[in-house]
C-alpha cells in the first residue's frame, strides 16, 4: 500500500521533469530519469536480475554494430572476462599502454597473464605504434587497443600490425563510446572489445562495464562466465541507484559546483560509522586495486535496475557526443592557437568521442587556478603511466622509466569536461581568460 504511494508520488514527479530539457544536449532531462528510475524501485523491479539487462545488451550490441554484448559489473571485470575466455596459459602476454588505469593491468594479471606496456605517443595519447613491435614476443597474446580520452587509435595501422604478427586487438574503449574510425563505431575493429560505464565515463550506470565481439565462440564462454558472477550485494546496488540519482539530478553543472562539494562534505560528516561502511564500498575497493589485490565479487553482474539506467541514456547519446564534439572543436581551434598542445589525430578517419577534453601544459597550477575561478572541474587523470599516482607499480608490473612518453604526460595533462551540462560560452570565456594571461 504505502509502496504503491510513493510509486504513485515518484511517477507525478516523473512528469513534472518531463519537459525540461537536458541541458544543451536536449531530450528528456536526467532528473526525469532519476524519477522513473527510483519509481521502479519503489514498484518493486529488481536491482539484481533481470529483464532489462537483455535489453540493454541488445541495444549495446546494436549501437555498436557487433552480434554480441554482454554486460559485467565494471569496465575492468569486461577485460578479464574476455581473458579468461581466450583460454590463454598463465604467464602469456598482454601488450598494453604505458600511459593507462591501474584496473586495467589488474584484471589481466587476476587472469593469470602478463601485462607487457609500450610507450605511448605524445601526439594522441595512445600506444605508440611504431614501438609494439618490439614488445611482441613468443608469448604475446593480445594488444589493448586504448581509446584515450576517447580519441582512436589508428585502426588500420593496428590492423596490419595484428594481421602481421597474428595477434588479435582487443579495444579499450572505456573512454570512447560513440568515437568512430572511418565511419563505424569503435568496439568492433579486433576480436574483442571492452568499455566502461562508470559514473564519469561517456554515460553512467553508476559503475559497470560491457564486452563487445562477432566471434560466437567467444561470446559463449563470455555468457558462461557472466552468468557464473554474481550480483553486488543488494546494498550496494541501492547504494548505486540512489548515487544515480543523486548524480543525474544535481550533479555536473558549474553553478552548482561548490554547493555540491559541500552537500558532499556534509553527507561523509554526518554518516554514522555502519552507514559509511555501506557507502563506502568504493574506498574499500579502490585500496585493494591501487595495491593490485583482487576484491569480491570479480567479475560482478551490471544489475537489472542499472541496465535500465544505461538503456535510458542510450537514447540520447548521439545528441550528447554532438555536444561534446562542438565543444572540443571550438578547444581545438582555441587552445591550439596558443601554442597548447592538443590531440593530433587524422580528422579524416577519426571522430572521437571526447569523454573529457585533453591538454597537454607546461605546468598545470596556473591553469587548474584559473579553472576554479570558472567552476569548471579540472580533470587529473590520467597523471600517472598506471593510474592513479598510489598504485604499486612493481605490482602492476610496470618498471620505472619504461615509458618515458606516458611519464611526460602523467605529469602535464589536464582534462576539462565537455558533457551536457557544460556551456559552450563558459568554456570561451576561460579560454579567453587563459590566452589574456598568457598561460601555456
Ligand atoms: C583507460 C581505462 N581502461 C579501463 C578502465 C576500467 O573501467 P572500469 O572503471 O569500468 O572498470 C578505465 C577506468 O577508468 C580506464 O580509464
Amino acid at each position: 500500500m504505502i509502496r504503491t504511494k510513493i510509486a504513485n508520488a515518484l511517477r507525478i514527479a516523473a512528469d513534472a521533469c518531463r519537459p525540461y530539457q537536458y541541458t544543451y544536449v536536449g531530450g528528456t532531462s536526467q532528473a526525469h530519469d532519476a524519477f522513473v528510475l527510483l519509481r521502479k524501485w519503489a514498484a518493486g523491479e529488481s536491482l539484481g536480475d533481470g529483464r532489462y539487462i537483455g535489453q540493454y545488451e541488445d541495444a549495446l550490441a546494436r549501437y555498436h554494430r557487433v552480434r554480441y554484448a554482454v554486460s559485467f559489473g565494471a569496465g575492468r571485470m569486461a577485460l578479464y572476462a574476455i581473458l579468461r575466455a581466450m583460454d590463454l596459459r598463465p604467464d602469456d602476454e598482454i601488450i598494453l599502454p604505458g600511459y593507462t588505469c591501474i584496473v586495467t593491468a589488474n584484471a589481466i594479471r587476476f587472469a593469470g597473464l602478463k601485462p607487457v606496456y609500450v610507450d605511448v605517443s605524445r601526439d594522441d595519447f595512445n600506444i605508440d605504434l611504431g614501438r609494439i613491435a618490439a614488445a611482441i614476443t613468443q608469448k604475446t597474446r593480445a594488444i589493448l587497443a586504448q581509446h584515450t580520452f576517447g580519441v582512436p587509435c589508428d585502426l588500420d595501422e593496428l590492423a596490419a600490425v595484428s594481421r602481421r604478427y597474428g595477434i588479435p586487438i582487443i579495444e579499450d574503449g572505456a573512454h570512447a563510446i560513440g568515437a568512430r574510425w572511418a565511419g563505424r563505431p569503435v568496439g568492433g575493429f579486433g576480436l574483442a572489445a571492452f568499455f566502461s560505464t562508470e559514473g564519469s565515463k561517456m554515460f553512467s550506470t553508476e559503475r559497470g562495464g560491457y564486452a563487445l565481439t562477432d566471434d560466437a565462440a567467444l561470446h559463449e564462454r563470455l555468457r558462461a562466465i557472466q552468468q557464473e558472477a554474481e550480483f553486488f550485494p543488494p546494498r550496494q546496488e541501492l547504494y548505486c541507484l540512489w548515487r544515480w540519482c543523486y548524480r543525474a539530478a544535481l550533479c555536473g553543472y558549474p553553478l552548482l559546483q561548490p554547493r555540491t562539494r559541500t552537500f558532499e562534505l556534509l553527507a561523509k560528516r554526518l554518516s554514522l560509522a555502519g552507514v559509511m561502511r555501506v557507502l563506502t564500498f568504493d574506498a574499500a575497493n579502490y585500496a585493494c586495486e591501487i595495491n593490485c589485490r583482487r576484491f569480491t565479487p570479480y567479475p560482478a553482474r551490471l544489475g537489472n535496475l542499472m541496465a535500465y539506467a544505461g538503456l535510458r541514456q542510450l537514447l540520447r547519446i548521439e545528441r550528447d557526443l554532438r555536444h561534446r564534439r562542438r565543444l572540443a572543436a571550438h578547444l581545438e581551434g582555441a587552445l591550439g592557437a596558443m601554442g597548447v598542445a592538443v590531440a593530433k589525430y587524422d580528422h579524416t578517419k577519426a571522430l572521437p568521442s571526447w569523454v573529457r577534453f585533453p591538454f597537454v601544459v607546461r605546468r598545470r597550477e596556473p591553469w587548474i587556478r584559473l579553472l576554479n575561478t570558472f567552476r569548471i572541474t579540472p580533470g587529473f587523470w590520467l597523471n600517472d603511466p598506471v593510474h592513479p599516482v598510489e598504485s604499486d607499480w612493481e605490482g602492476a608490473g610496470y618498471a620505472a622509466g619504461s615509458c618515458p612518453e606516458g611519464e611526460y604526460l602523467s605529469g602535464h595533462i589536464l582534462n576539462v569536461p565537455v558533457h551536457g551540462r557544460i556551456p559552450r560560452a563558459l568554456l570561451e570565456k576561460w579560454v579567453a581568460r587563459a590566452r589574456a594571461l598568457y598561460l601555456e
